[in-house]
């Protein structure tokens, strides 16, 4: 089974990109043969300053490898180090129907929040199924907001295999239901175009800041409370074991417990759960040439199993 994910180096990364997506592609390296991606092409539909870009991709670098990627098990690249996918977007671009991409809403929302509609914005879904169906994929871990791109990368994987033959595998999307949409601090989906983060590597004192800022009602200390409706207990229940999970919606129904306890052991979980990522994050910072070399090792192999799909690819349209 060929396990395949990526993610943009657009800023930093939140729980909402931890428990979405790193935290399954990370569990799922152990079942199959796994492949991630940094995917900085796709960065460029929004990112035009080098340095930045630069700095964001080798940030995503670090946070994975310090999160728990392992390049023995899983194939660790940047996209634009396997620039193949780029022609087999463009033999994927002669089978998608505009209106398909027309319907895509995470380009209507890109417009909406006034993101110049360039070409490469509109195509990001075509360049997308490249990346998926380049390798083969069977499983594409995502979050929620993604599930739309799969159904594009299945219909066009459909239509050209289709007209042209048996080309490509049909991928499918895998998204837990319980991290499908983390709420940020507003109870908003978490996403860094809403400000509402919390970020996996903020100093300790920026995350106590982020994690005070969870909105909650106004129900009294004393009176019992809902974890259902709770932005506090919905983040809380994602790092929980079981027991610490009914511990708190004790705390919740028992009254007597305030929010301001809940968000403290929020925190102490978050820490904890962080703190040996941080460690390693640190290590790998100050060793940059071993990362470089993860990066350069993967994208050969990358490499190597991109062609073999492309050539096929491109012997079934006839070039
Ligand atoms: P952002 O919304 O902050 O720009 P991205 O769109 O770059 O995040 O998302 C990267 C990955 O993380 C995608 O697979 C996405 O589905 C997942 N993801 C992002 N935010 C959330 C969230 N709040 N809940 C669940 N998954 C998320
Ligand atoms: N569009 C994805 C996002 O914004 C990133 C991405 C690019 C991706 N190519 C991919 C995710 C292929 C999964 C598979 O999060």
């Amino acid at each position: 089974m060929r396990i395949l994910s990526g993610i943009q180096p657009s800023g930093k990364l939140h729980l909402g990109n931890y428990f979405g997506m790193m935290r399954p592609s990370l569990e799922l390296q152990k079942k199959g043969d796994a492949f991630l991606f940094i995917a900085n092409y796709h960065a460029l539909t929004t990112v035009h300053n080098s340095a930045q870009l630069r700095q964001d991709t080798l940030d995503v670098a670090l946070d994975f490898l310090a999160c728990g990627l392992d390049p023995r098990r899983t194939i660790f690249f940047r996209q634009s180090d396997v620039p193949e996918v780029h022609e087999l977007t463009w033999l994927l671009s002669t089978v998608t129907p505009m209106g398909l991409l027309e319907r895509c809403h995470s380009y209507k929302d890109k417009i909406a929040r006034g993101i110049a509609a360039n070409h490469a914005l509109f195509a990001y879904p075509v360049l997308m199924a490249a990346d998926i169906l380049i390798y083969q994929s069977d499983i594409v871990p995502v979050g929620r907001d993604q599930k739309q791109h799969l159904e594009v990368t299945r219909d066009i994987a459909l239509k050209f295999n289709n007209e042209f033959g048996e080309v490509f595998k049909i991928p499918e999307p895998f998204i837990p239901e319980e991290v499908a949409v983390v709420p940020g601090v507003d109870g908003q989906k978490m996403s860094k175009s809403y400000g509402n983060t919390i970020d996996l590597f903020a100093t300790p004192k920026e995350t106590k800041a982020s994690i005070m800022r969870i909105v909650t009602d106004s129900t009294p200390l004393e009176e019992p409370k809902n974890p259902a409706t709770c932005n506090v207990f919905a983040l809380y229940k994602l790092f929980a074991s079981e027991e610490q999970r009914a511990g708190m919606e004790a705390n919740y129904s028992g009254g007597n417990y305030g929010y301001g306890h809940a968000k403290k052991a929020l925190l102490s979980l978050f820490s904890e759960s962080f703190e040996p990522f941080r460690a390693k994050r640190e290590e790998l910072a100050n060793n940059l040439d071993y990362v470089e070399e993860v990066l350069q090792q993967g994208a050969a192999k990358a490499r190597a199993a991109a062609s073999v799909t492309l050539d096929k690819a491109r012997a079934a349209v006839g070039l």
